[in-house]
């Protein structure tokens, strides 16, 4: 059998396409997996919609995104502005850019589909290997997800419980493909709003029998000129945050797993840990001072990025 994973179209028919069209000349699909942020932070909320429900055997799971449209949810808490005044820009451009989604959405009666979305969707395929669909981690919609940049320790205790073998995420647009004790946990990256350098949409083919599985991280170029004119065409209330994606502006600021920086930080952690474990009190306060800036730096970016909300 073989299955299909997406995740992140954000409202852009354009990265679909050529992500379904790229499907398409792999060969015969038995399911697909489209695990949320469907319609916000795009173009064009519905085409994707009905694309994606035209799919043969299609699975769907729940975005933080998909909940922001359709509950008083926000990426940023407006409450938060009241202490910080700073934020205000952060809190009227988000909510100007999911009412604009939920307009467009509800006129199109798509909101009770995105309204009663599932958080997770499971498999077990024909090896016995249990497989776990979910936007973000386990059990979430949203929060710091799965990145290269986290520790064994904390990502242990992030899938503890989760009752699968494998277990695939979007969320955080960034790939990955790691083993966690017991688990394997992939990240398919985005089909839309890249972060990652090349800016392709990415998504997962998993093809399996009795005898096992096998991964493949698909990477796929699109007309990201097109998905811009059509970004600036749209009234979208907030176009540059958009079209900072097709350029390639948020690569730096919101790609903290990938590079050499993320390499160390993981090391760091890593490090910590097992020191922790030593007793060795020295080294401890060595590592807990450097974590606390990497954290420092780290929560920087989260609070830049509307994706890492928590
Ligand atoms: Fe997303």
């Amino acid at each position: 059998m073989r299955l299909a994973i997406l995740s992140d179209i954000h409202g852009n028919p354009l990265a679909l396409d050529a992500v379904l069209a790229d499907i398409q000349s792999q060969g015969e699909v038995d399911a697909y997996w489209v695990l949320g942020d469907f319609a916000a932070l795009g173009y064009d909320p519905v085409t994707p919609l009905e694309k994606i429900t035209a799919l043969p055997h299609a699975s769907f799971t729940r975005g933080n995104t998909d909940r922001y449209v359709v509950t008083e949810d926000l990426p940023v808490q407006p409450e938060k502005a009241l202490q910080d005044p700073a934020l205000l820009p952060q809190v009227i451009e988000a909510t100007r850019s999911f009412s604009w989604t939920r307009g467009y959405l509800s006129a199109a009666g798509w909101l009770d589909w995105l309204t009663n979305l599932p958080l997770e969707v499971r498999l077990t395929l024909p090896d016995g290997t249990r497989l776990l669909g979910v936007h973000a981690s386990p059990g979430r919609d949203d929060g710091p997800g799965i990145q290269l940049r986290h520790s064994d320790g904390k990502l242990e205790q992030r899938l503890a419980g989760c009752e699968a073998d494998v277990v695939i995420v979007g969320h955080t647009h960034v790939p990955l493909d790691r083993q966690v004790g017991r688990i394997r946990a992939i990240n398919l990256g985005s089909v839309s709003n890249p972060v990652t350098p090349g800016l392709q949409a990415t998504y997962v083919l998993l093809d399996a029998d009795e005898q096992g599985y096998r991964i493949q991280l698909r990477r796929v170029d699109y007309d990201r000129e097109a998905a811009i004119k059509a970004i600036e065409h749209s009234r979208h209330p907030t176009p540059s945050f958009l079209t900072g994606f097709m350029r390639g502006e948020r690569v730096a600021s919101s790609d903290p797993g990938t590079g050499l920086a993320n390499v160390l930080r993981t090391r760091r952690r890593n490090e910590r840990e097992q020191t922790t474990a030593e007793g060795d009190s020295g080294r401890i306060i060595t590592n807990l001072a450097t974590s606390l800036l990497v954290e420092t730096i780290s929560l920087r970016i989260a609070w830049d990025d509307p994706f890492y909300d928590s």
